[in-house]
């Protein structure tokens, strides 16, 4: 054990450097895994960083569902969750048979899935989606009728940008659902100068109340061009360390205490280092699962 995360960080770059390794990091993750990424991004940025690096080996820092995302996209690199029990509960209000069911209950129609959800949901998708691309995927579709799986906000807030009718599923992030109009009331009375933004994955009431909606990355490109010097951050706090990276002379205060996500915090430098030497916590996606699942989010990738 090293008491000093200086000797974890040499050592990681050194593993990294022999396993011909590239490690990717939510926007989400602590900040010393931020610090230590090849590459920090939201869920697009870093599945497609996935399927362009010519690295052997991908160590993930996020969850489960990225993980799997990522060995989708390149089946012949080693892909390294260094937490294996850090999943997504709202991936986790989605399974393969009850979305058979309900597409079964439902005229025939296109399957539109948040990236959020397990490789086998994607597999029975026509198109994934992202928060930063979400509106783009459901306008690109010729057809009036769509179903988006499985967060009900993203859904709601796509359907509020496009003439579609869109038919929801009934999952959430319990982290974003948890921030309410009392929480945002309480913290613009404190800083009534600041800009509110917020993440599509908030309950619709929260998003109507925004200056901004936007992904993680669409949040870190505002700011960056914005002429206001104060904003409240509307998602998880693992944002506000490359905000304040970015942009030392802005302020940015958090819409709630509540908005942490404990699998986001659960990778510390000790997991990476292990993961690299004992190149364990391999995450596979099966041939037959991820064939059909390839299709969905390479159409995703295709819209640009
Ligand atoms: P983005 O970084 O794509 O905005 O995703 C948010 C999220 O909740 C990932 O788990
Ligand atoms: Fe899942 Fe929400 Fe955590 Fe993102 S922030 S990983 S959507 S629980």
């Amino acid at each position: 054990m090293h008491s000093d995360s200086r000797e974890w960080v040499a050592e990681i770059k050194t593993l990294a450097r022999q396993r011909k390794a590239i490690i990717l990091a939510h926007n989400y993750e602590p900040p010393e895994i931020q610090d230590i990424a090849d590459l920090c991004g939201d869920s697009l940025e870093l599945s497609r960083q996935a399927a362009r690096t010519d690295a052997e080996v991908i160590v993930f820092c996020g969850v489960h569902f990225m993980a799997e995302t990522a060995s989708i996209l390149s089946p012949e690199k080693r892909v390294l969750l260094p937490r294996p029990d850090a999943g997504c509960p709202m991936a986790d209000m989605i399974t393969a048979e009850a979305l058979t069911a309900k597409m079964a209950s439902l005229p025939p129609m296109p399957v539109i899935t948040y990236v959020n959800s397990p490789a086998e949901v994607k597999a029975l998708s026509t198109v994934c989606c992202t928060s930063a691309n979400v509106v783009k995927v459901v306008n690109s579709r010729p057809e009036d009728e769509l179903l988006l799986t499985p967060d009900r906000n993203l859904a709601m807030y796509a359907a509020s940008q496009s003439t579609k009718k869109i038919h929801l599923w009934d999952g959430f992030c319990p982290i974003h659902e948890s921030l309410t109009t009392e929480d945002v009331n309480r913290v613009r009375a404190d800083h009534p100068e600041a800009v509110f933004l917020a993440h599509p994955e908030c309950r619709p009431e929260i998003l109507r109340m925004a200056d901004v909606v936007a992904s993680t990355s669409g949040m870190l490109r505002h700011v960056a061009a914005a002429k206001e010097r104060a904003f409240i951050i509307g998602t998880e706090q693992g944002l506000i360390h490359p905000l304040q990276k970015a942009n030392p002379d802005k302020r940015f205060y958090s819409a709630s205490n509540k908005l942490i996500c404990k699998d986001m915090k659960k990778i510390g430098l000790a997991d990476v280092h292990r993961c690299l030497k004992d190149m364990d916590n391999e995450v596979k996606v099966p041939e037959h699962i991820r064939r059909p699942a390839l299709k969905a989010v390479e159409q995703m990738i295709a819209l640009g």
